[in-house]
């Protein structure tokens, strides 16, 4: 799988330079999807473009699913899960926290069974470039991440992220209040992607969100585990729409534990 890993960092390169020329010109808001604040861009749907036209010329067997236009391909072998510009609301503010998601999974074209194989993560602002392969590590750049050692009484620095719908918040706000005892402080990063790119990094203690996609997850989802993270629902399992948790192992079992009581 090593193998496909430059055509994927080269791909996520390129988009990620459309993303961020086309954001130079100045930002058109194309539409909103399930609420207010789920927009998408025209250099939403132009970097996804992009990214599955690459992809098609190079690996025409392989499947696709992407945050703007859906999936194509059915496949028993790899499908590659993209989300063009995730933290699309900080790219439409020019919030530089934004980043090119693309994540090959095998398995069947049901998610229950997929595997994550590739992941990269590539904020164009920033220029940093997260990768991994399974059982290649996870890396930033040159470097090897390691996760950070669990957090201490001090508290955890968690980050967290709202869904989209308003009938959500309620439930959200009063899931915050179950986990701030285990924190030192959170953020709200507004990308998913980044969110676990920075715990794999040792940056943020944990994550958790309700609500995510696997294009939100994917690649991510393998820079932890790469990391020697976990990453799962609550208080086990797969990530996913019902709950996505990133931790060390002790802080996860913690953290569910908080989540689910
Ligand atoms: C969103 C971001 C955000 C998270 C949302 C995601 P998008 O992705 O990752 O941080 O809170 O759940 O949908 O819509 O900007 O690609």
């Amino acid at each position: 799988m090593s193998e496909l890993l430059p055509m994927a960092v080269g791909i996520a390169r390129e988009a990620g330079a459309l993303a961020a020329r086309r954001r130079s010109q100045g930002v058109a808001i194309a539409a909103t999807k399930s609420a207010v604040a789920d927009i998408v861009t025209e250099a939403d749907r132009e970097v996804e473009s992009l990214i599955r036209d690459r992809l098609k010329a190079q690996r025409p067997n392989d499947g696709f699913l992407g945050e703007e236009s859906g999936s194509a391909g059915e496949t028993t072998g790899l499908t590659w899960v993209v989300d063009p510009i995730d933290g699309t609301v900080n790219y439409a503010y020019g919030i530089p926290s934004y980043a090119v998601s693309i994540a090959a999974v095998s398995g069947s074209s049901n998610p229950e069974t997929w595997v994550n194989e590739i992941g990269v993560v590539f904020n164009p602002m920033s220029g940093e470039l997260f990768h991994a392969t399974r059982g290649g590590g996870a890396w930033l750049g040159e470097t090897r991440l390691q996760m950070s050692p669990e957090p201490t009484e001090a508290g955890a620095l968690l980050a967290t992220g709202f869904g989209y719908d308003p009938a959500t918040h309620a439930a959200a706000l009063a899931l915050l209040a179950r986990v701030m005892p285990l924190a030192r402080d959170i953020r709200r990063i507004g990308a998913a992607s980044l969110d676990l790119a920075f715990v794999a990094a040792g940056r943020l203690d944990a994550y958790y969100e309700r609500g995510l996609h696997p294009w939100d997850h994917a690649a991510g989802a393998l820079l932890v585990s790469e990391a020697g993270g976990r990453v799962g629902g609550a208080p086990s399992g797969r990530p996913g729409r019902d709950m996505t948790i990133a931790a060390g192992s002790a802080f996860y079992d913690r953290l569910a534990a908080a989540i689910e009581s």
